[in-house]
């Protein structure tokens, strides 16, 4: 690794999925903006991020968050030292419009471009220094933003202690590594079938609580008075995670529910039944878009059902994500755990984590768990190599393995 001085300034870009971010990181940990122009608006009404509809958008939004990013920069343009931008993994077409953007910004003005794996991005929000639970920026906007107001425990200004345990969770992804230093890494395990977020966002679709799912369910299971357990997939004498079979429990205590509602006599839905099945009424409107039959709910189901299921799932997945990682921070002797991702702005896990574990837990601040660019300008600012020539002909990979 290159020591890079203290003032050393990264303009990151992050384009991996259905965020355009921009942001200006000093020193790896001095975050001046960090601005987040979310998709999120655009891609609820399908249910889920649109690739095609991704890149488009992120051409539209990435020279004014890039504008917005730099205003925070006293010097302007003369303060960046480096630009830097996502890779991969991610969505192709979403990864080209950032990279190209970032390269092209290094090339016309003579900067060297530094690429960053996005899972490695992830980790190194936690480097990001904060005060009392507050970023050190005037800078941050999240434009159309996610509105969240929880309190946040943040990072604290001292850097994470290696050897570290990162659990890294989110929609693409369930990691759990060991870091021995920058760069140096080892993988305990990882999912064998879903990701932990994909299965969050997945869970919520069956439950009828839309998209994003995660933020969705974490609200949901709030009300909930808890009522049953759902199975744990421990894959016993392994750090890999699966959480299919969650999913499918959940699947299936919905449809036995359905079942139970359709023979049940509804108020109002008398008149369009006949023997006990539903028909349609008789002026048909023209069928919707064909839903995935497993995961959407046919008939409506009751908020109390709803909240024990959201509760109940939410419980099994941090209880298998909390214990080992507890247990891989045990055998490697790790000084900290660190968590990483989307997932990581789940507030039952960061509680449930700090609560378990016998060594310090670092959570980034909420705004630094999803997909964000001062991430990647921290990351960027330890991978630099001055030396590398062929950073120019990097492509986007959207299957880069951390
Ligand atoms: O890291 P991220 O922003 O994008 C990827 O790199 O995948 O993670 C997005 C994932 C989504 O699956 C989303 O549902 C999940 O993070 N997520 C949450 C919460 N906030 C976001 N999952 C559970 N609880 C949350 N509060
Ligand atoms: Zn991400």
């Amino acid at each position: 690794m290159n020591v890079l001085p203290e003032d050393f300034t990264i303009l990151a870009l992050e384009t991996s999925c259905d965020e355009t971010a921009a942001a200006v990181v000093r020193g790896g940990r001095t975050m001046l903006s960090n601005v987040v122009a979310s998709q999120m608006e655009l891609h609820q009404r399908f249910g889920g991020v649109v690739p095609e509809v991704a890149s488009r958008q992120h051409m539209l939004s990435l020279v004014p968050v890039v504008n917005e990013a730099l205003r925070a920069v006293p010097e302007g343009w003369d303060g960046i030292h480096a630009i830097a931008a996502t890779c991969g993994p991610g969505l192709s077409g979403a990864l080209l419009t950032g990279l190209n953007a970032a390269k092209a910004m290094a090339w016309q003005r003579n900067l060297p471009f530094i690429p960053v794996n996005h899972l490695d991005a992830h980790i190194y929000a936690s480097w990001i220094k904060t005060e009392n639970g507050k970023q050190q920026t005037n800078g941050e906007r999240r434009l159309k933003s996610l509105k969240r107001s929880e309190p946040e425990p943040g990072n604290g200004s001292d850097e994470p202690p290696f050897p570290l345990v990162a659990l890294i969770v989110s929609g693409g992804h369930t990691i759990l590594a060991l870091l021995r230093d920058h760069g140096d890494y080892q993988l305990l395990g990882q999912t064998r079938d879903d990701a932990v977020g994909e299965a969050f966002d997945k869970v919520a679709r069956i439950l009828g609580l839309g998209y994003p799912g995660g933020p969705a369910l974490q609200q949901a299971a709030l009300g909930a008075t808890p009522a049953g357990v759902l199975p744990r997939a421990w894959l016993r004498d392994s750090f890999d995670f699966s959480f299919s079979g969650l999913k499918t429990a959940v699947l299936h205590k919905v449809q036995e529910r359905q079942d139970l509602s359709e023979r049940l006599p509804r108020q109002g839905a008398s008149e369009r039944r006949q023997g006990g099945r539903a028909v349609p009424p008789a002026t048909n409107p023209p069928p919707p878009p064909a839903p995935e039959p497993a995961q959407q709910p046919t008939v409506s189901l009751d908020s109390t059902f709803v909240a024990q299921m959201a509760h109940a799932f939410q419980e099994s997945v941090v209880d298998v994500l909390t214990t080992k990682a507890v247990e891989a921070a045990a055998r490697y002797n790790a000084a900290a755990i660190i968590l990483a991702g989307g997932v990581a702005a789940n507030l039952r896990l960061r509680e449930e984590l700090t609560r378990r574990a016998t060594v310090p837990v670092r959570c980034p601040p909420l705004a630094l768990c999803t997909d964000n660019a001062a991430m990647v300008a921290a990351a960027a600012f330890y991978r630099y190599d001055a030396d590398s020539t062929n950073v120019w002909a990097t492509d986007v990979n959207p299957s880069l393995k951390l």
